[in-house]
């Protein structure tokens, strides 16, 4: 039976198979903790709740014009002016399902077969397949050793006449760092100048700790938006918790937004009006789900991270923001893959290898669960990892023994 090469080679979702891996474990009965999510776990707001709901109560739930409801675009248009400080037209927005399908239209709209993107390790791990399943070249820009932040020389050594588009993504799934105010200026006025496309993934743009600012991409782009390279995409998956909507967006200019509609018409025709209208309700309603969100959140890092320096030898960056953090546990197994695996058949602990977000070495811990969990996921992993911990601990009712050295 045969099917397409190019589908065969995409790659199994790692975070989709740890969470199966996790819940058919948990369906044993064995006390799972999983710091391996990618979702907040507080509640939709309110306001989306109630637009979604009054929507569904017209009984009338047809397709939209495909590029998304007018009260969405002016919504998305209104946080734009808010969060970006730039004012964009209707023409320049397109709504779709997720994020993860604005990136998919935007690359199947951006690329012709054999054109690079360049990824700034460690990346977000669907890039590299998304421009893969659309005949294009991820190029990977590693950085500096020891650090998150790539350097605009390293960006410049890998471009090549190939070169179609970069996609930046700060604050960092998986590492939680946010790039520099300096690096974004330097990458944005680089990419304008060299008609490179530079695609801001802003997704966790408002989950950011330590009273630090998130620079907006749009003051070191064009004036003139439609001659522009920036594009934009967000969405109100991360900041709003609201990731089975699926909606996302995409800010770019007028021609690339015109050829991106004409995709999303023949692949989803449009993103369901009851989920379209929960966004505007999350959008235009109260902000505070955002704030109480991104408080947790801080509070949630300075736990697990004070909890992971009690491991030795672990190496870690301490993330600006997110849900995430990305130790390097190279002192323990240089294969994250492998150290992952152990983790979770020793101590019941899912994380996600860092060499799915190429960097080998690192574990994916996520802190958007409960403390509770942040501290007994740390604590087990210590007493997995250091020889120095008492040979036995009770994970649940079981009595585990450390027989490993
Ligand atoms: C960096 C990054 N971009 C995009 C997405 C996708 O977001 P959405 O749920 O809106 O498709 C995610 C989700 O994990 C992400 O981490």
């Amino acid at each position: 039976m045969s099917l397409s090469k190019l589908a065969m080679k995409i790659a199994e979702s790692p975070t989709l198979a740890l969470n199966s891996k996790a819940r058919s474990l948990r369906e044993q009965g064995k006390p799972v903790i999983h710091l391996g999510a990618g979702e907040p776990k507080t509640k939709v707001p309110a306001s989306a709740i109630l637009s979604a709901a009054a929507k569904l109560t017209t009984g009338e739930i047809r397709y939209t014009p495909t590029k998304g409801i007018p009260t969405l675009i002016n919504a998305i248009i209104k946080y734009t002016e808010k969060n970006y400080k730039k004012t964009v037209a209707p023409a320049n927005v397109v709504v779709s399902a997720g994020a993860k399908q604005a990136i998919y239209n935007l690359m199947m709209t951006l690329l012709n077969p054999g054109e690079e993107v360049i990824m700034l390790a460690p990346y977000w791990v669907s890039y590299p397949e998304i421009i893969k399943m659309l005949y294009g070249v991820p190029v990977t820009v590693m950085p500096p050793q020891g650090s998150f932040e790539p350097t605009i020389e390293g960006i410049k050594a890998k471009v090549s006449e190939k070169t179609k588009a970069i996609i930046v993504n700060s604050p960092n799934n998986p590492s939680g760092v946010m790039y520099s105010a300096k690096l974004i200026q330097e990458i944005v006025e680089y990419c304008e100048d060299k008609g490179i496309y530079v695609i801001m993934d802003d997704i966790y743009h408002k989950l950011i700790f330590d009273n630090k600012t998130w620079p907006s991409p749009f003051a070191y782009a064009n004036d003139d938006f439609e001659s522009s390279y920036l594009i934009v995409v967000n969405g109100v998956s991360k900041l709003y918790a609201m990731t089975g909507f699926r909606i996302g967006w995409t800010i770019a200019s007028t021609k690339v937004c015109k050829v991106m509609i004409n995709v999303a018409a023949q692949n989803t025709s449009c993103p369901s009006p009851v989920q379209q209208e929960a966004a505007v309700g999350a959008l235009n309603g109260n902000q505070s789900n955002v704030e109480n969100l991104r408080l947790t959140l801080e509070n949630n890092r300075n736990i697990m991270i004070n909890e992971l320096k009690t491991i030795p030898n672990l190496k870690i960056t301490v993330p600006d923001g997110t849900f995430y953090c990305l130790p390097d546990f190279s002192a323990y197994n240089k294969n994250s893959n492998e150290l992952s695996q152990f983790l979770l058949e020793k101590a019941l602990v899912v994380s996600v290898p860092g060499g799915e977000f190429g960097l080998e070495g690192h574990l994916r811990l996520s802190y958007c669960g409960s403390v509770k969990d942040i501290m007994d996921g740390v604590a087990r992993i210590k007493w997995a990892l250091d020889p120095d911990s008492p040979k036995e601990i009770y994970i649940g009712d079981r009595k585990i023994i450390r027989d490993w050295k």
